[in-house]
């Protein structure tokens, strides 16, 4: 039986989050150019995506480019910038039609100006959708999103718009980049590699992790499908006892 038939659609994560990682690593197998394989990494960001709706998952976050990623040579990061315009622009249609709202993270201002501008226009246009929030990560970084929070939060405290008796949990989920979104469920990463490479610290603290060794171009939505059947069948027990929860 095909995992999609298995899952148990009452009991899907809220929140999925990927790191899509093994673009480079499916290029050089084959022997094309890194950039060959950030593009087939589109074909498989556009299946994941299709597939979250279909069975109905509200909320998909994608690391798309991290704050560390800015530190690869400039042809691949013209590359991937280049391939997110060329993405929102031939995506539009897609994210519309399928009723997704279109959301991104990160320290957005450091993106080229044409990104920004496409950004802005595509979480403009999909402002109203209900489906889906699929958000993207981009120049993100959780110790950079950290420092950003902290610092919003002091201003207010110098400002006298906050005291420090007030701040908790929520007073810095509210003051992240991820403020309107839920903690992340399940927490998804290609490639084989076992690591959190600095994507949503905070929001991962009770999420279930799930490493593949597929290479990112080669995920597909059954792929997906195969993750989230793994997390149901885990027990979340969010620090009490099997016996508590039962
Ligand atoms: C990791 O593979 C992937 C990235 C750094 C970029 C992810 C980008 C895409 C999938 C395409 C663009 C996405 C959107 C949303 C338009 P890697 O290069 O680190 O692979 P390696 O570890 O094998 O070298």
């Amino acid at each position: 039986m095909a995992f999609k038939e298995k899952i148990n659609t009452k009991k899907l994560p809220r929140h999925i989050a990927v790191i899509m990682d093994g673009n480079g690593r499916w290029a050089k197998q084959k022997g094309f150019l890194r950039a060959v394989g950030h593009e087939e990494g589109t074909t498989a960001v556009r299946d994941v995506v299709e597939g979250c709706a279909e069975i109905g998952v509200e909320n998909l976050s994608l690391y798309a480019f991290s704050t560390e990623n800015w530190n690869r040579p400039k042809l691949e990061v013209d590359t991937l910038m280049r391939l997110l315009v060329s993405s929102l622009r031939k995506e539009i249609k897609t994210l519309q039609d399928n009723n997704i709202r279109l959301n991104a993270i990160g320290n957005l201002e450091t993106l080229p100006k044409k990104a920004r501008k496409e950004l802005k226009e595509v979480i403009e246009k999909t402002a109203s959708n209900k489906r889906m929030v699929l958000t993207l990560a981009l120049s993100y970084g959780s110790r950079e999103e950290l420092t950003h929070c902290v610092k919003s939060i002091s201003d207010k405290v110098k400002n006298k718009e906050l005291s420090i008796d007030a701040i908790d949990e929520s007073v810095i989920n509210e003051h992240l980049y991820t403020r309107n979104l839920p903690d992340v469920d399940l927490l998804i990463r290609t490639s084989g590699e076992q690591r959190i490479s600095n994507f949503l610290l905070w929001q991962i603290a009770y999420a279930e992790l799930y490493f593949t060794s597929i290479l990112w171009p080669d995920f597909r939505k059954e792929n997906l499908f195969e993750a989230i059947y793994n997390y149901q069948n885990r027990e979340r027990r969010f620090g009490k006892t099997s016996e508590q929860l039962g």
